[in-house]
């Protein structure tokens, strides 16, 4: 089994995306990490033990890490995840297990001890960035980064050119793709994710599947449909975070190209993913940038891992 940590910031997708990962059996989830984004850290921390407790994996540590971005404001995105983060659903709190602190310190601990683990990171970068500062080799022996952030020909989703979660941290992801990483950062932008959206059709699907995951999906996603209905006319939602994982567990889902990525932090650039895909800058490859998605291959592997469903 891979051993993988996922920081990120729950959040209604990111739900989706650790519901995939503990449904995954070749990963072996060593610790969530919990950062200020869709919701302030401490909220995000309950809504992952809320999703351990549905699949009875209330073994697996939280920790929560950083309550702000570097250097801006902390600005959330309870305007279309919800209040509570989890779409105003009222799941109940876990009360019998708490999170830990200390986010920083696990992931740099983690990292040292086990070699070849996996990071995922889903939510603004503020986490990583602080245990690079604090340790800057603690990636030396890192499997894979993979992360859901930026775009490359996509547009913006909180400004013209800026995707969330960079946005949010501009600061902590510059300094993250400077850092001359020993391995690519597999940068799963809006280009891709903008591609995976739940239709009404594939909820109505998953209600002949597992009985509780449906529930928590249909009441998570609801007010995010409302949300893409509204502001997108999407019918649907865009899910984001889960294609980190499917693609970490069948990289012929997507695919892309090899470039030097660096992130603007100011101005009307604030969070902008500069790709210099023609090499303008001499500057070595960085990241790996996907550009194709296979959703119909998406689709199979969430739903037959997630809701157990047969036949997909
Ligand atoms: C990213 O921002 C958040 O709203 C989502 O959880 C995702 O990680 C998309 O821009
Ligand atoms: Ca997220």
């Amino acid at each position: 089994k891979k051993n993988i940590i996922i920081d990120c910031d729950p959040g209604i997708d990111d739900s989706l995306a650790l519901l995939l990962a503990l449904q995954s059996e070749g990963f072996n989830v060593v610790g969530i990490t919990i950062v200020s984004g869709n919701a302030p850290a401490t909220i995000g921390a309950q809504n992952a033990l809320k999703v351990l407790r549905l699949v009875d994996r209330l073994d697996i540590p939280v920790y929560i890490g950083a309550e702000e971005p570097l250097k801006v404001p902390f600005e959330s995105a309870q305007d279309t995840h919800g209040e509570d983060g989890l779409g105003n659903s009222r799941i109940p709190f876990v009360t019998s297990v708490q999170p830990k602190a200390n986010a920083i310190s696990f992931i740099k601990n983690t990292l040292k001890q086990n070699p070849n683990t996996t990071v995922f990171a889903l939510g603004p970068l503020t986490n990583i960035a602080l245990a690079l500062k604090e340790d800057p080799n603690c990636f030396a022996e890192i499997s894979r980064f993979i992360v859901m952030g930026g775009s490359y020909l996509s547009h913006g989703n909180c400004s013209p050119v800026a995707e969330y979660n960079f946005w949010c941290d501009p600061d902590a992801a510059k300094f993250v793709f400077s850092q001359n990483l020993p391995v690519s950062i597999e940068m799963v932008g809006l280009d891709v994710t903008r591609k995976i959206v739940l239709t009404p059709t594939i909820l109505e699907y998953m209600k002949h599947t597992d009985e509780q995951i449906y529930q928590f999906i249909q009441q998570i996603t609801q007010f995010y449909f409302d949300y893409h209905w509204e502001h997108e006319t999407v019918l649907g939602c865009v899910i984001n975070d889960p294609l980190t994982i499917a693609y970490a567990l069948d990289p012929t889902l997507a695919k892309g190209f090899n470039s030097h990525v660096e992130i603007a932090t100011t101005g009307i650039s604030r969070g902008q993913s500069i790709v210099d895909d023609h090499n303008f800058w001499q500057l070595p490859n960085n990241s790996y940038i996907l550009t194709d998605v296979d959703q119909t291959a998406f689709w199979h592997l969430f739903l037959s891992r997630v809701c157990k469903a047969e036949g997909s």
